[in-house]
Formats: structure tokens, sequence, C-alpha cells
């Protein structure tokens, strides 16, 4: 088997893929284009979802990237061996072309011929899916992995949980998975040892999804009207696991970065398990701030959405990169050698390299301030806990108005004698988040000009218009792209794949006509995305799993996730009439259409 770089990797499947007749594709931003639901890009196929859906792709059927991903929701595991928040994977694609047989062939030959990865073939092992009321058991994967010359005790069938991806939210493309798994060699931890077993005798490192289902909004699923393959392997995991070292910052990606905080911090990486600890969050959090700050569509510092996580990640390693000693200003140095490992893949970090340091230097000033207006704030207020507990409201107060991180207060508090009530902060800190999270909702169903009346009508007619499409287009795919509304008019982008005919046309605006003068009342209610999932809404996929969402209900007809405003009534909205309907881009239609009263 070849040692191999990172950089090596991600060349050779490229070059792999493109001698398969794939075409190379650049990866999509970091920021979800037209995509309400999600912060970020978590995976290769969330851009590629129109297109796994039908839509053409303009570089056609086969394709190839290296997709930048972010997964936040385990940023506060990042300091452990496994954890990161920013990952590369590498994906080779077919919409609709070749499908099990080839997909496997390919993932067989790429990891085993000497030409490429080399791997001893007795190293590897497979899961198949096992089959339920939903789909039947993939016996034909199974056999293409003996026909390939797998040994079957090396094949393992699991269930759903196991062996199935997606959708990314509440609808869409999905389907069961073939995943390939790299025997590190240690012993079984007990006979049932398998690859399901997360003892870390198996690890993954290639996952072929067979995307030939759409998850309808009632749960149920519908054959896809063609069959699709999406791959992906970690690009740092995968050279981590073939190297055989314990955890991905000890692959060639980090070592410019680690030997940058060394030099910093005059410390060694592996010194002890709470500086090692310190070493990873820093490293990571910089890298990740700086493919986010780097991004074509990039975004800064800020208390929303994406600029919140920003921040938080910032933050969070400057409070490391204290721990460690680091000087002030230490984080633009880090973000340098980011830049070094990654700058000629990803030409976007050099173009950006100006405002990704000043970026960090000032966020890192607002901070150094924040600190220094807290920690005044504490020692006014220390001496005001007769009971000798800092009670969770005045916590959170510190964290929320002085930008006070809660790790602070524990330790000026143990200095000065007194507790914190962590229960009471951390209750402070939820009812905190659902409301911000509902105001982020509201910002992101983006597209309104105002909250006036006459816009949140529109907004109104702009459910019901969505709902008709689908009605009269007898088509559950379509799905929102894109809209914009102000006052005077709405616009609607949607994904369908040819223009509407006049009769059409005409349906649609009598359906939306008739749902007005059925005048009927407009009703919300929060819940979760899987609630949400199951009262059927129509939402945007993503993968908010356990976030809070608003779901508006209009009649017996509508029911969408969305963040208002709305009227009150659909009796409010006049007469609707579609003014134009065009090509927006590829695969999607854009409708123009106006309330006359
Ligand atoms: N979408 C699949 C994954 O991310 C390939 O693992």
């Amino acid at each position: 088997m070849r040692l191999l770089k990172s950089h090596e990797l991600r060349k050779l499947y490229l070059d792999f893929f493109r001698g398969k007749g794939h075409a190379i594709i650049p990866s999509a931003s970091l920021i979800p284009e037209n995509d309400p639901t999600v912060l970020f890009t978590t995976a290769g196929m969330h851009p590629l979802v129109p297109y796994l859906m039908g839509e053409k792709h303009p570089e056609g059927v086969r394709l190839a990237d290296v997709q930048k991903c972010i997964r936040t929701g385990d940023i506060d595991e990042v300091g452990d061996s496994s954890h990161c928040t920013f990952f590369e994977m590498l994906g080779n694609w077919s919409l609709g072309d070749y499908f099990k047989k080839e997909s496997i062939a390919y993932s067989w030959e790429f990891l085993t011929s000497e030409e490429w990865l080399g791997i001893d073939k007795d190293k590897l092992y497979f899961t198949c899916f096992a089959g339920d009321a939903d789909a039947p058991q993939d016996t034909y994967s199974h056999d293409r992995w003996v026909e390939m010359g797998v040994d079957p005790s090396h094949i393992f069938y699991l269930d759903k949980k196991h062996n199935w991806w997606g959708p990314a939210g509440i609808t869409g493309p999905c389907g069961p998975d073939t995943e390939i798994f790299y025997d590190t060699g240690k012993p079984k931890c007990c006979p049932q040892c398998d690859p399901s077993c997360s003892c870390g005798k198996y690890l993954e490192i290639w996952n072929n999804v067979f995307m030939e289902y759409n998850k309808k909004a009632d749960g149920t699923f519908e054959p896809l009207a063609q069959q699709n393959v999406d791959t992906g392997m970690g690009l740092d995991r995968t050279i981590a696991t073939l190297q055989g070292v314990e955890s991905v910052y000890d692959t060639d990606a980090f070592t410019g970065i680690i030997a940058a905080i060394e030099q910093l911090s005059g410390k060694s990486f592996k010194a002890d398990p709470e500086t090692t600890r310190a070493f990873r969050i820093v490293a990571d959090h910089i890298r990740c701030s700086t493919f986010i700050l780097g991004d074509h569509r990039g975004v800064t510092p800020s208390n929303v959405d994406q600029g919140y996580i920003l921040r938080r990640l910032i933050r969070r390693a400057i409070r490391f990169a204290m721990q460690l000693g680091m000087p002030e200003d230490s984080l633009r140095t880090v973000a340098e050698a980011v830049i070094a490992q990654y700058g000629e893949f990803y030409p976007e970090l050099e173009a950006n390299r100006e405002k990704i340091t000043s970026e960090l230097s000032k966020e890192e000033n607002r901070f150094q301030k924040a600190l220094r207006n807290g920690t005044k704030e504490f020692e006014r207020i220390k001496n005001t806990f007769p009971e000798g507990k800092i009670d969770g409201e005045t916590a959170f107060h510190l964290y929320d108005t002085f930008g006070f991180p809660i790790e602070f207060t524990c330790e000026l508090a143990a200095e000065n004698g007194l507790t914190v009530d962590m229960e009471g902060f951390n209750a402070a800190f939820e009812a905190h988040q659902k409301k911000s999270q509902a105001g982020a909702e509201q910002r992101f169903k983006g597209g309104l000009a105002d909250t006036s009346v006459e816009t949140a009508r529109l907004h109104t007619a702009t459910h019901l218009l969505q709902a008709a499409l689908r009605k009269v287009l007898n088509d559950e795919k379509i799905s929102q792209r894109g809209s914009n509304i102000t006052a005077e008019r709405l616009r609607f982008d949607f994904s369908f794949e040819r223009k509407m005919t006049k009769e059409e046309l005409a349906a649609v605006e009598a359906l939306v006509n008739e749902w007005i003068q059925a005048k009927a009342p407009i009703s919300w209610e929060e819940m979760t995305v899987d609630e949400a999932r199951e009262q059927g809404a129509v939402g945007l996929f993503g993968d908010k799993y356990g976030e809070r969402v608003k779901v508006y209900t209009m009649g017996e007809f509508s029911k969408e996730i969305c963040g208002g405003p709305h009227a009150e009534n659909t009796g409010d909205l006049g007469t609707f009439k579609i003014k134009k309907e065009e090509a927006s881009s590829a695969g999607v239609r854009r409708i123009k259409a106006v309330l006359e009263y």
C-alpha cells in the first residue's frame, strides 16, 4: 500500500475518476445557496440535490469533486482524536448514468489496484443494506463485491441505521448504501465485533450511496426518476486510517499548522493530554474559520447565523490559545499556515488572505475588550452574592451582554471563593437559543424586501403558489430555489425541467385564487424538524434535526416551514395574477406574480 499525503490522495482520486469519464467540478461554497434550512454545506450531496432529483447538470452525468464541508453540531467535542468541524469530502457522482455495478467496480479498482492505492484486499470489509419494508435487501451489491474477489466473510448486512443515506432534510433523494471499512489490525473487542462496532478496529473509509428513492413529506418512499450514485470519502480520515496514525491531527494536513502553534506557544504538541487537546482545538477552529472567511460567499463574525458560528469558533480558539500561552494576535499566523497548506487547491484562500487575517485580528481585539469589560463587571458584582453562589441569570448576563465565556466566570468565581449555578446558566442559555433560532429562521426565509402588510401578503401568496404548482404539475419534487418579494410583486424560483404550458399556468392561477376565496385562517406553530416532517410540512432539505422551526398552516392546502411574516387569512390577498413564467437557470423556472385589489 502506498503511504499518501493528503494532496496526493486528492489528486489520485480526481485523476482516477477523470479517467473514467467524470467531469471534475469545483467545490461549491460552504454557505449554501438557495437553501434556508442549513447554515453550512455538510456533505458533498447538498449542492447536487437538484441534479439527483433529475435536473440536468451542465457538466454531464458523471462528476467527481472535492467538497468543502462543515459540521458544527459537535463543536464542543473538538479536541479529542476524531472530531473536526471542517473536512473535505471526495465524491464521485452518477446522475442517472452508471449504478451499483460500475460504482462498486470503480471503488474496488481505486482501492486495491497497485496503480492507485494498492490496499491489501484482506484488510477491507464491507457492509450492505439488510432490507426492510421500504426497500429490499441489497444482495446485488453483496454479489458484486464477491465477484471482485471479496471473501463473503468480509461482507455484513446492516439495517437502515447503518446502511442508508439521507435525505438531507425532510424530503429528498436517498437510498441504501454499501460502506467500505479498513481493518486496523487491532484485536476484536468481542466475538461479535464487526464493522458496525465503534471500538475502532474497523474504520469506514468510503460510502457508496445508491440514490434511487425520493423520501416524501409523509415519510414514504417513491422511486426517483433516475438511479444515482453519490459516494463520499473523507480526505483526512482516510489518510489517517491508511497511515495508521491516532488522529487526523497527526496527518500531513496539519503538520504546518501544528508547527505554527508550537512556535507561537513554545509548547510541544504532545507534551500532555491537556496541551494536545488545546492544540487540536486551535488547529481545527482556525482551519475552519479560515475557510469560512475565505469562501467566495464568506461571512464575517457577527451575532447571527453563520457569523455567529464563526465568532464561536474564533473565540473558542482564542481561549485555548491563551491557555497555551500564545501571544495576542497569534491567530493570523495560524491562519497563514492554513493558507500555506490549502491555498494551492483552494485559490479563494490566497485571494482572501488579507480579509482572513484582518478579520481574525479584529475579532480578537473585540474579544479581549469583552474580557476586560467582563472582568470589570465581575469585580463590581462579586460581593453581591450573600450565599456565595452566582445565579444563572447573572452568569448568563455576563456571557450575553459582555461576551464573557462561562468558563472565565467559573474561574474568577473559584478564585473568589464563589460557585456558579450552572443549571440556571444552562436554562437561561437554552431559552435564549430558542429565541434566536426562531429569529434565524425568519432572517433565513430571505428574499423579503421588508415586513410591510403588502409584502407579507405576497409572501403568503408564495406559499399558495408553491402548493398549487405541486398540485397542478402533480410533482412533489418541486422545491423552492429562491424567492424575492417586494411590496409590489413576488418572484418565485423552483425546480422544474420545462416551460409550463398556458393551461398549466391558468390552472395554477385559478387554484391560488380558489384558496384565497376560501378565506382560510393562517396559523403557525413551533416544533422540531422531525415533528414538522411527521405533519407533512414542505421544507427545503437540510439537517436541522433537533432544531425548532415554525410551521405555517393555511387551510387544508399548505403546510410549510417558514419564518413569516404572513397575512392572517388567505381572504386578505386580493386577486392573484401570474405575470410571467420563464427560465431562471438550468432546470429552474421563475414565476413573477402580483396581487390585485
Ligand atoms: N453522502 C454520503 C456521505 O456523505 C456519500 O457519506
